[in-house]
């Protein structure tokens, strides 16, 4: 069975990235598990479901789905898309942030475009104080967007990032973003990755998500804690009862979509709970990525293809 599951994992992961396939899939549009695993085709029809969860007492971010970028005039596009959302999202009240990728702006392109798109939709983001996450994609892309976080966060709030327990320079990259008081969004990692740059057992990316999890709240930063894993949510509401860590410098998340009695429960325990809600017709590589993590969600999420 595992044989199979590490088999079914990396044969995911390998799909994700086939252009080819990522093509047809976003001229075949049709019915996208939409209100299953992604919130719609386009923002306006994501919003009854941002809403939902609104009413739930349970707080978005929004990610505008789309990733390696390798166009000018898309990653254009996408930022165009992203400003639209920020000033939706600011229009409709709704409680809300933003989630979107390097690749998607043009990182693959031109780092210059990605630090004109980047200020465009920061200066939207300030000016409606909305926050902007980075996600973090493969590890051959991490130091150049870390570096991009950085040289943002010197000069706007309204902007975080994302860092993944699976790869060994996590815990160095946490030790040099502290000067920066980061409000972090911290995962165990999504990608397919060598054993060179990260750790290729499960126990010890659990490990190091923990210690990554304690350094962040112990060093009194703001962190996300995104995972759909009880022992990672048990472990943190230990740790910070022990360390009387408000509720206020934390918060869960989990995508759209999974585990959502959890989600509700969390919220009905007093923490704050965060639903990523991704959107778009660009929903490949994401769809992929939550096959290969768990099998599972293959019967799940191809019910929902076939539902209205
Ligand atoms: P993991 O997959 O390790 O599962 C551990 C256990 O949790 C399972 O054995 C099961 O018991 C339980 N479980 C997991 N999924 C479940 C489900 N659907 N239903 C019931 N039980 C379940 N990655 C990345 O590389 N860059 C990024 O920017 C992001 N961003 C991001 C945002 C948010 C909000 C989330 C939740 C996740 C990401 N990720 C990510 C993905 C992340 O790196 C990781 O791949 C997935 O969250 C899967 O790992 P988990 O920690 O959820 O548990």
């Amino acid at each position: 069975v595992y044989a199979v599951q590490v088999l079914t994992k990396d044969f995911f992961l390998y799909l994700s990235k086939n252009k080819a396939l990522n093509r047809a899939a976003q001229n075949w549009g049709g019915n996208i598990a939409a209100g299953k695993i992604v919130g719609g085709l386009d923002f306006p029809s994501s919003i009854k479901f941002i809403k939902e969860l609104n009413e739930e007492g349970l707080s978005v971010t929004v990610d505008h789905l789309g990733e390696f970028v390798t166009s000018y005039e898309i990653a254009r596009e996408r930022t165009d898309e992203c400003i639209q959302t920020i000033e939706n999202i600011a229009v409709q009240g709704l409680d809300s942030q933003v989630s979107l990728k390097m690749t998607s702006l043009g990182l693959d392109i031109d780092e210059k475009l990605v630090y004109e798109n980047m200020t465009r939709i920061l200066d939207t983001a300030e000016k409606h104080k909305i926050m902007v996450t980075i996600d973090m994609e493969d590890e051959q892309r991490c130091q150049k967007t870390l570096d991009i976080f950085k040289d943002f966060k010197q000069r706007y709030t309204h902007i975080s990032t994302v860092l993944q327990a699976y790869l060994y320079r996590t815990e160095d990259d946490m030790k040099d973003l502290n000067q920066y008081k980061p409000f972090l969004r911290l995962v165990k990692g999504a990608y397919k990755e060598s054993a060179k740059v990260a750790f290729p057992d499960k126990a010890d990316v659990d490990e190091n998500y923990k210690k990554i999890i304690k350094m962040h709240l112990l060093n009194g930063n703001y962190t996300a804690i995104a995972t759909h894993d009880d022992a990672m949510i048990d472990y943190t509401k230990k740790l910070v009862k022990e360390h009387q860590i408000p509720t206020t410098q934390f918060e869960f998340q989990m995508l759209y979509g999974m585990r959502t009695v959890t989600q509700k429960e969390l919220v009905k325990e007093g923490y704050k709970m965060r639903v990523y809600v991704p959107y778009g017709n660009d929903w490949y590589g994401y769809f992929m990525r939550r096959l290969a993590e768990r099998p599972s969600n293959i019967a799940f999420a191809l019910k929902g293809m076939t539902q209205k």
